[in-house]
């Protein structure tokens, strides 16, 4: 994402141990984390806001200097947000957050501090950005990055002269509204995206295609439910099991599964830094699966059907807007 930033392409996202996914067992969350580790998906995705995320980093990070020594902790990225709530925002108030993360995650400097801003009524959002770039001068963040902003106001963030290297935002073939207005902002400006959603929860696999159309109970984690709601603004659940019809066809042509050619597709758009997969850690696992995805390269026929599908939905930059209008 930035010349001394550099991350595996499939992220471990950490949403999933904040609540609502499932009982997760600290011990057995730690001891995934170390096979995540050592099949080489080192880098996570984390906020302050989720649970215990950035603790468990620390206890992780403790883990693997007592097993392999502290030059291997050089080999793994952690990319935290700082998620406020809007009001003034003041330099000691942003110290203050930074210096909390650094504490939980047991590191001296955030690789990425990727900020969210609930209401863009209240303009202290650039403040707070200003406040975290002076701390990147100071050394206590490496990079800076923005999570679910739109166009129009990473335009307004870059003509202030904060230098930011990503936004982290909903993407997937349902989704593809970053496509609109973000993309050719982004590669103008030399911005990664961070894809998250790119299987709607788990919606995009196997597990659902052929099967009738889930009610709300039997969608088990808020993240079913948060993108069941996507795909029924999207174009409903009909025209949603077309698409795994062709995702499937196309997953057998390369002996690789519906969900690796939803992760690929993302993988190969413009600007696409890495696609955030949520893991539900020392409940289940998809590393095996996940890992084809490094040798899987879509072809043009490929991707054609997925578009042709997607041609029949409705356009979601037209009823909700750009990228995080959602959380506004
Ligand atoms: N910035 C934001 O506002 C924001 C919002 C949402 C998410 N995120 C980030 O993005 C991450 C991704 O979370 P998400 O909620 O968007 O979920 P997601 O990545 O779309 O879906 C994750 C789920 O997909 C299933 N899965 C993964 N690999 C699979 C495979 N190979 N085959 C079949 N199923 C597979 C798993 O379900 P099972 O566990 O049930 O098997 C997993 O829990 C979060 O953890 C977080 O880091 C950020």
């Amino acid at each position: 994402m930035a010349p001394d930033l550099k991350i595996c392409r499939i992220l471990n996202g950490m949403w999933q141990i904040a609540g609502g996914h499932g009982y997760i067992d600290r011990e057995k969350a730690i001891s995934d984390m170390l096979r995540y580790h050592e099949e080489g998906f080192r880098t996570w995705d984390l906020a302050d806001i989720y649970g215990p995320a950035e603790d468990f980093i620390g206890d992780f990070r403790s883990r693997i200097s007592s097993l392999k020594g502290e030059e291997e902790l050089d080999t793994i990225q952690a990319l935290t947000k700082w998620v406020p709530q809007p009001r003034t925002i003041t330099p000691s108030i942003v110290t203050e957050n930074i210096e909390r993360s650094l504490r939980r995650m047991r590191v001296s400097s955030l690789d990425l501090v990727q900020f969210h801003w609930w209401d863009y009524n209240n303009p202290y959002y650039i403040d707070a950005l200003k406040y975290l770039s002076d701390l990147k001068d100071e050394g206590l963040i490496k990079h800076v990055g923005l999570t679910n902003f739109d166009t129009d106001r990473m335009q307004i963030i870059n003509d202030a002269g904060v230098q930011i290297v990503s936004n982290q935002i909903q993407y997937s073939i349902i989704d593809r509204r970053p496509e609109v207005k973000m993309m050719p902002f982004s590669l103008e400006n030399r911005i990664g995206l961070l894809a998250y959603g790119t299987l709607c929860g788990g919606l995009i696999s196997e597990h659902y295609l052929g099967r009738t159309e889930p009610s709300t109970v039997e969608l088990d984690t808020l993240s079913l439910r948060k993108y069941k709601q996507m795909i029924d603004a999207w174009g409903g659940w009909n025209l949603f099991q077309d698409l795994l019809l062709i995702l499937k066809q196309i997953a057998q042509r390369h002996s690789v599964s519906i969900a690796n050619v939803a992760i690929s597709y993302i993988l190969g758009k413009a600007a696409v830094a890495g696609v955030i997969v949520g893991v539900r850690l020392g409940i289940v696992d998809h590393r095996s699966d996940n890992a084809r995805v490094f040798d899987l390269d879509l072809d043009k026929s490929d991707r054609d059907s997925i578009d042709e599908i997607c041609a029949k939905a409705n356009n979601l930059f037209d009823t909700i807007g750009d990228c995080g209008d959602e959380y506004r």
